[in-house]
């Protein structure tokens, strides 16, 4: 996974649990916490620090990776404002991610190892996101959903069945805009 992605869960941790905090996850998850944006650093080693930080803030893995998308997705606009304001609403944004977004991300970062999205329109309030990668981060995927409603001010529910986590071979997200 790419440091930029470390560097936004140390944003995290020390919004809410201060420099202290993060000293304290890096140290027992044995890492040095030093990374550069565009390098790519092992999944285990992300792995191992959102263990920590489980523990440190005790709450559930799910939870917590589902509260850093959320936090991701504001991280995003703030570097990439481009990709939320070429699109009027959610739904158009989120049909983006996969062939706009992240191909823009690939040519950013040529050794990215993206997840990959496919999509169905049910209708002007409603789309599935169909999600593959072996790193099964469909929490993940869920909080940037959420935070990117956030963005765009709209209410949503989500429907996740199948799901990678239950055995089946992707996970669909169906989103609903309540309002
Ligand atoms: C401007 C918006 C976005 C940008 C710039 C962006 C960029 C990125 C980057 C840089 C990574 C890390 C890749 C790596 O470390 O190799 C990533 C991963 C990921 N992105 Fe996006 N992304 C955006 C929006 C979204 C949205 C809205 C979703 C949700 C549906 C999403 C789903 C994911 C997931 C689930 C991963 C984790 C990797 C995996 O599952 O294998 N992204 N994205
Ligand atoms: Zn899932």
């Amino acid at each position: 996974m790419k440091g930029v992605v470390f560097d936004m869960l140390r944003d995290m941790v020390e919004a809410s649990w201060g420099l202290e905090g993060w000293n304290a996850v890096l140290e027992e998850a044995g890492s040095e916490g030093l990374y550069i944006s565009t390098q790519t650093y092992p999944d285990e080693e992300l792995q191992a620090l959102v263990e920590v930080a489980v523990k440190v803030t005790d709450q559930d893995a799910a939870t917590l990776v589902f509260s850093f998308g959320e936090f991701m997705a504001g991280e995003f606009y703030q570097r990439f404002p481009g990709f939320f304001d070429a699109a009027d609403n959610l739904l158009d944004f989120l049909y983006s991610v996969d062939q706009i977004v992240h191909l823009e991300v690939r040519k950013l970062y040529p050794d990215a190892q993206l997840p990959e999205f496919t999509y169905n329109r049910e209708n002007a309030d409603e789309m599935t996101m169909h999600y593959r990668s072996p790193r099964k981060l469909c929490w993940l995927a869920e909080g940037l959903i959420s935070g990117s409603a956030r963005h765009y001010g709209s209410f949503i529910e989500m429907h996740h069945s199948p799901c990678m986590h239950d055995g089946a071979d992707h996970c669909s997200i169906r989103i609903r805009v309540v309002e």
